[in-house]
Order: structure tokens, then C-alpha cells, then sequence
């Protein structure tokens, strides 16, 4: 996670920065992303797969700052709006090296990613095609791939499961629906199918979904092939790389992964008697996840019932996660060094429902009490790209760290921002 030191006990730094300053300096809820943790995860993504295409998923976390060190860092992007794309390419993301995608995308989506220029677009179902190849219009040119589903269940929660039959996103391979849709792409002459794309899930700990994934499409590439003599050049197993969130627990091998996934691929591939498409692969969670971190100042702590809650200034609107998935965070006491004992509490947010839990269970400091600092580790991915206005509360500020300095790349949302956007009384 987001290289901390801890150069007094309590005292945790990241990139150099005394948490603590950061609290002072932009107020707190705030979040705060580790820059060199970001690039060292991109590179190491570069190192471990030296000739696949890597996207950082935008969807894990997107500011402007953020879009230009993953491209300083030579990966492309996957998008799934409109507003994604515009954000990157404001931030002078390269658009061909974009990727688009989306189960249900807008006109404004496809607009925006025809009229910037995006290198590819990931269709999702067949009435896709024809809307694309009108608005591409005749003489016009776009790469494409389709999304498959290869019939795989994984992923670390039902809601983030995607790569079987059951859920919205993708064609099924195994009833026809891809093959369908493929030859709908093939009969349009202004796009062209560069490969297959999958995504699976999100937070897999394990390499063997991929490999499976990887048999179920060549076998598709193999079939393609036979039917319309069609040879795909690519192939993108999306992301879903699973991270540690807690000490103890396991993240994806990225190593292993890459050296299976290459074997397995070239041994498809050769069986088959088709060429080595390159491959790309879609990491969101694993790039961002660890170099952020969520800064909270308890506000009040009280026993009810059998429980000590311990309730801090943000919660389910800066992090739905533990709402929505059951996720576990192992939340810390900082800013001061406390020799009390530990005991069991609960760590809950400000929001006026009791699913606002952000840490059910959690070992703290007995005397933890009101004005106290907590850090959340692990906090970089899918907690500000899916924070709400619930209550009003404004949406945290994002400082980066680096080198010993700190600065703002999102403002926290005031009453102002809010009160711009209501335009009627
Ligand atoms: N590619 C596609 C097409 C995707 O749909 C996703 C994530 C990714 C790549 C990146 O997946 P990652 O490497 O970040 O796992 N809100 C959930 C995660 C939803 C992921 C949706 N798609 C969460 O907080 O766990």
C-alpha cells in the first residue's frame, strides 16, 4: 500500500508527508493519493506483461492528474462515458489510445469518442452495431471489438461478477448471441473487428479464470475463422486484478498471471493454427486501489447496545463499498500514539441510515475519542468514481503526495458547487 514510514509511532507518512499535515492543511474527509505508488504500479504492469497493451480501467478513479501519469507511464485508457473521455483527453490523454466502453452507451458517448477519435470501441450488442456504423457513416472508419461472455464465474462479490450468461454486459458465447453480432460487424464496412474483449469480474485473486477465458476465446477466434475466414490480430481479458485490502489477505499474482496467460495463449493459438493476437488487459483497482488513502476525524464515540460506534465526518457517500459488496477495510489510528489496549468497535459514517458502516468489527485503541485522526488504507479505487451527494455533504477533496510535498488535484465539493447546480425555487 501507498509507501508509508512511520517516522514517530502514530505519525504515518505517505510520499513523504506527514498524514496529519495533509488533515490540517485540506480539512478532512480527504483523500489522498500516493503518486509514486500509482507509477511504480503502472511500471510494474509494463514489466510484467512487456507486450500486451494496458489500459488503466478510468472507472477506478479518474482526475485529470491521474490521466496524464498513466499516460506518462506509456498505458492507454478504458472509458465508459462520455464524461470520462473528455476528462482524459482535456488532460491530453492521447485519444487513440482510448478505449470505449459501455453496456448501454449514449449518442453522446459514441458522438464524443468519433468526433476525439478514440483508437477503439467495445460493442456490447447487436443493435449497437448498426447505430455505430451510421454514425461512423459511409466512407468513415472505426476500429471495434465485442465484448464476449465466456460462461466464467468469478470475481469477489455477485455484484461484481461479470463474466457469466446471467448478468447485463457482453454477448454469450455459448448460445450464438456473440457470433451473431459478429457477423452483423462484418457485413458493416466502416468498422473493423479488431478482437475479442471479455471482462470477467472485479477483485479475482486467482489466475485460472484467465486461463479458462483465454481457451473459451481462442475457441471462438478458432471457429471465427473456419465460418468467415477471420484472422484477430487482438485479444482483451479485461481487468479485475484483486488487491490486498487488509494484512494477510492475497492480491493476483501479477507475475504468474502474465507468464500463464502467455503460455496458455501461444499453446491455444498454435493448436489452432492461428496467429498470437497481441493481448491487452484492463487493470482499474490494481493500479489506484493502493496508493490512496481516506482520512476521517472521528466525531463522536458512543456504546449502544452491545456495540462501540465510532462515527467519523464522511462515510457511504465517500465509500459505498462496504454497503454495497460487504467489503472489510482495516481502518488506523494516527496522529497520535496511544498505548491503550485494543478493542472491538465499529466504524460508522455520518449519513442518516444504519448501513452507513465503513468498518464493521475493527480493533482500535480504547481510548479512541472525538478529534482523533483515522486512515483507511487501500481506499484509492471505486470509492470517490462512485461517491453520491447523499446528505449533501460535498464529495472530498484529493491531494497527491509526492517527494515530501503535498497538493490539491480535486477540490472538496462546497455548499456553493451544490447550490450553483439548483437552478429553481
Ligand atoms: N474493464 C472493464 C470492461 C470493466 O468493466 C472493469 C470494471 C475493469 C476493466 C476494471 O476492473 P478492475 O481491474 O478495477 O477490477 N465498483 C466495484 C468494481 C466494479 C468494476 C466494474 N468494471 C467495486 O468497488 O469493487
Amino acid at each position: 500500500p501507498a509507501s508509508a514510514t512511520e517516522p514517530r509511532p502514530g505519525a504515518l507518512a505517505v510520499g513523504g508527508v506527514p498524514l496529519t499535515e495533509i488533515a490540517d492543511r485540506f480539512g478532512t474527509p480527504v483523500y489522498v493519493l500516493d503518486e509514486a505508488e500509482v507509477r511504480d504500479r503502472c511500471r510494474t504492469y509494463r514489466t510484467a506483461f512487456p507486450d500486451a497493451e494496458v489500459l488503466y480501467a478510468a472507472k477506478a478513479f479518474l482526475c485529470r492528474a491521474m490521466a496524464r501519469w498513466t499516460a506518462e507511464e506509456g498505458l492507454g485508457l478504458d472509458v465508459c462515458s462520455a464524461g470520462e473521455l473528455e476528462l482524459a483527453v482535456t488532460a491530453g490523454f492521447p485519444p487513440e489510445r482510448i478505449v470505449l466502453h459501455g453496456n448501454a452507451k449514449s449518442p453522446r458517448d459514441l458522438d464524443t469518442a468519433l468526433r476525439l477519435g478514440v483508437g477503439r470501441i467495445v460493442i456490447d450488442s447487436p443493435s449497437e452495431v448498426a447505430r455505430l456504423a451510421a454514425a461512423v457513416g459511409p466512407g468513415g472508419h472505426q476500429k471495434v471489438m465485442v465484448r464476449v461472455v465466456p460462461g466464467i464465474g468469478a470475481g469477489g462479490h455477485e455484484k461484481i461478477r461479470t463474466g457469466t450468461d446471467d448478468q447485463k454486459s457482453g454477448l454469450s458465447i455459448t448460445d450464438g448471441y456473440a457470433q451473431h453480432a459478429i457477423a452483423r460487424i462484418l457485413d458493416q464496412p466502416q468498422l473493423r473487428l479488431t478482437g475479442l474483449h471479455c471482462h470477467l469480474g472485479s477483485q479475482i485473486t486467482g489466475v485460472r479464470p484467465y486461463l479458462v477465458a483465454v481457451r473459451r476465446l481462442v475457441g471462438l477466434m478458432t471457429r471465427l475463422h473456419e465460418q468467415h475466414g477471420l484472422v484477430l490480430p487482438e485479444l482483451d481479458l479485461g481487468g479485475g486484478h484483486g488487491i490486498a485490502y487488509r494484512p494477510g489477505e492475497q492480491a493476483l499474482d501479477l507475475t504468474a498471471l502474465a507468464r500463464k496467460v502467455r503460455t496458455e495463449l501461444a499453446d491455444a493459438c498454435t493448436a489452432a493454427g492461428l496467429p498470437v493476437p497481441r493481448l491487452i488487459i484492463e487493470p482499474g483497482r490494481a493500479i489506484v486501489g493502493p496508493a490512496g488513502i481516506a482520512l476521517y476525524h472521528v466525531l463522536s464515540v458512543k456504546q449502544t447496545g452491545d456495540h462501540v460506534f465510532v462515527a467519523v465526518d464522511g462515510g457511504m457517500s465517500d465509500n459505498p463499498r462496504p454497503a454495497l459488496y460487504g467489503v472489510r477495510y482495516a481502518p488506523r489510528l494516527i496522529g497520535r500514539h496511544s498505548t491503550a489496549e485494543g478493542t472491538r468497535v465499529t466504524v460508522v459514517g455520518r449519513h442518516c441510515e444504519a448501513g452507513d458502516v465503513l468498518a464493521a468489527d475493527v480493533e482500535l485503541p480504547a481510548d479512541v475519542r472525538p478529534g482523533d485522526l483515522l486512515a483507511v488504507p487501500v481506499a484509492g479505487a471505486y470509492h470517490l468514481s462512485m461517491a453520491s451527494g447523499y446528505n449533501l455533504v460535498g464529495r472530498p477533496p484529493v491531494a497527491a503526495v509526492r517527494d515530501g510535498l503535498a497538493r490539491l488535484l480535486v477540490r472538496r465539493e462546497s455548499i456553493e458547487d451544490i447550490r450553483s447546480r439548483d437552478v429553481g425555487l
